[in-house]
């Protein structure tokens, strides 16, 4: 079942001075497939995760979650949906360096108002490395530490989808291999899909499938 079904996707930036950022991407994404994306900066990835997450909705073409082309939505709708549906994490992790560890994780379940029981939480503070530091503020963290806060918020955030923009950027080679194996396991253990973005071609060659983007073209490799 294909959970993501992108179909010839036009993105241009700027209309006074246009700049075509995504040229008539096609792409699909099966539920528990971990997908990576590689390409050149500025080639058009964070673009193309952007328009599949409905967090940008100026663009041609279709963009179906799940079934339901984002595209159609209107703004209300692709909000609720997208909150539903997709998770972001990000290189620059998006966490809240007024909350410590624990109510960073729960942030986004307590947004969408369902409770995150002790047991549960519990278990992906001891999977993720971080029964310790529980308590902790965020600027208190190694970057490891605190791309693995974002990534477990995600994971209690309940989406199938993680959509994820170089978050292991900035991380030494050991915490991006740990990193990109957490996210691995999501796919095999829970069924999530991960979209994952890299210039780190170790990485890449580990996924079930590696995308190319060049100049906003798409190239399955
Ligand atoms: N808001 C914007 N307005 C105009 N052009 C933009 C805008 N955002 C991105 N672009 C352009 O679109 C192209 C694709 O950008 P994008 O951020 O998708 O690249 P990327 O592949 O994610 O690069 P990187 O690896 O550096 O993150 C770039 O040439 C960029 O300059
Ligand atoms: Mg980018």
């Amino acid at each position: 079942m294909n959970i993501i079904e992108v179909r010839n996707v036009t993105k241009v930036y700027n209309k006074k001075n246009p700049f075509v950022a995504l040229k008539n991407v096609s792409l699909n994404v099966k539920k528990g497939e971990f997908l990576t994306i590689v390409g050149p900066s500025g080639s058009g990835k964070t673009t193309l995760l952007n328009i599949i997450g409905g967090i940008d909705a100026d663009y041609d073409g279709m963009n179906k979650i799940k079934g339901i082309n984002y595209h159609e939505l209107s703004d209300k709708e692709l909000a609720s949906k997208r909150r539903e549906d997709v998770s972001f994490i990000f290189q620059s992790f998006h966490l809240m360096p007024s909350l410590t560890v624990e109510e960073n994780i729960c942030l986004s379940a307590k947004i969408k108002k369902y409770k995150v029981n002790r047991f549960e939480l519990n278990d992906v503070l001891s999977q993720f490395g971080l029964m310790e530091k529980r308590k902790s503020f965020i600027d208190e963290l190694s970057r490891g530490q605190q791309q693995r806060v974002a990534i477990a918020r995600s994971l209690l955030s309940r989406t199938d989808i993680i959509l994820a923009d170089e978050p292991t950027g900035n991380l030494d080679s050991k915490n991006a291999q740990l990193v990109f194996d957490i996210l691995k396991s999501l796919t095999r253990e829970k069924q999530k899909t991960v979209i994952f973005i890299t210039h780190n071609m170790e990485l890449a060659k580990q996924s079930d499938r590696i995308v190319q983007i060049r100049d906003g073209v798409l190239y399955e490799t």
